[in-house]
């Protein structure tokens, strides 16, 4: 049946003290963020609504992001807090603070849909608590990170995956790009393979007011993605 699904979604707000500045961000920025994601995904029809929130003060956790040379810091926290099953999409809002080893300035990392079945709790969305609606990540600071890590969770890729040549990132409709676009560069075009780079696509890097779209492939991508790993019917 055409009917939308609803992925619920739990909140896992990581803070290294209760002041908005040590990661304790407001309700209001919660119910935001998942207002625009809504609106970014209403063209694919998958939804999405608010199942829990929860406050964790724990400065290691708020800390670290996962090692760039591989280890995991954030085993134990998923493993303490993920709720739900395949469908349900848990985000983890972190300071990603620590300035060695940890790959700091990042705005966040997910896990696919297909890794879900060999490590179940693992799978799950970290991002800064900073780039929520309203936050202090400007140019990031408009929800567009959930929007792009939840575009991973459902099964895509980047557009600029495998530059100007190869499958790239699985989806016709997304011109090939060399490499991620930033800011917001009008015009650009670094493939001589038909169509301008799509600096608009929520699945490129640029800035969050430049971002407003997924194409119908990447729409039939997701779905095929989560009804495969996810048990996710539309
Ligand atoms: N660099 C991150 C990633 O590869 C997130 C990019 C988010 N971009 C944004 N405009 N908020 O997953
Ligand atoms: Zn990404
Ligand atoms: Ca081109």
């Amino acid at each position: 049946a055409l009917v939308s699904p609803t992925i619920p979604v739990y909140f896992h707000v990581i803070r290294s003290s209760t002041s908005l500045s040590g990661g304790s961000v407001p309700q209001s920025q919660i119910d935001a963020q998942i207002s625009v994601l809504n609106a970014d995904y209403a063209s694919t029809g998958l939804s999405f609504t608010l199942a829990g929130t929860d406050f964790t003060t724990n400065s290691t956790w708020f800390q670290r992001a996962d090692d760039c040379s591989g280890q995991s810091y954030q085993t134990a926290m998923k493993k303490a807090l993920r709720k739900g099953g395949a469908n349900a999409l848990n985000v983890y809002t972190v300071g990603f603070t620590r300035s060695t080893g940890d790959c700091s300035g990042l705005l966040g990392y997910s896990t696919f849909p297909s890794s879900y079945s060999g490590n179940p709790t693992d799978d799950g969305v970290v991002i800064l608590y900073s780039s929520l609606p309203g936050g202090t990540a400007a140019p990031f600071d408009e929800g567009r990170t959930l929007t792009h890590e939840a575009g991973h969770w459902v099964g895509l890729y980047h557009t600029f995956q495998g530059g100007c040549s190869g499958s790239g990132d699985s989806v016709a409709d997304t011109p090939a790009e060399a490499d991620p676009a930033f800011g917001c560069p009008t015009g650009q075009d670094t493939c001589s393979s038909a169509g301008v780079d799509p600096i608009h696509n929520f699945m490129d890097y640029t800035d969050d007011s430049c971002m407003t779209e997924f194409t119908a492939g990447q729409a039939t991508r997701l779905h095929g993605q989560m009804t495969s790993y996810r048990g996710v019917t539309f």
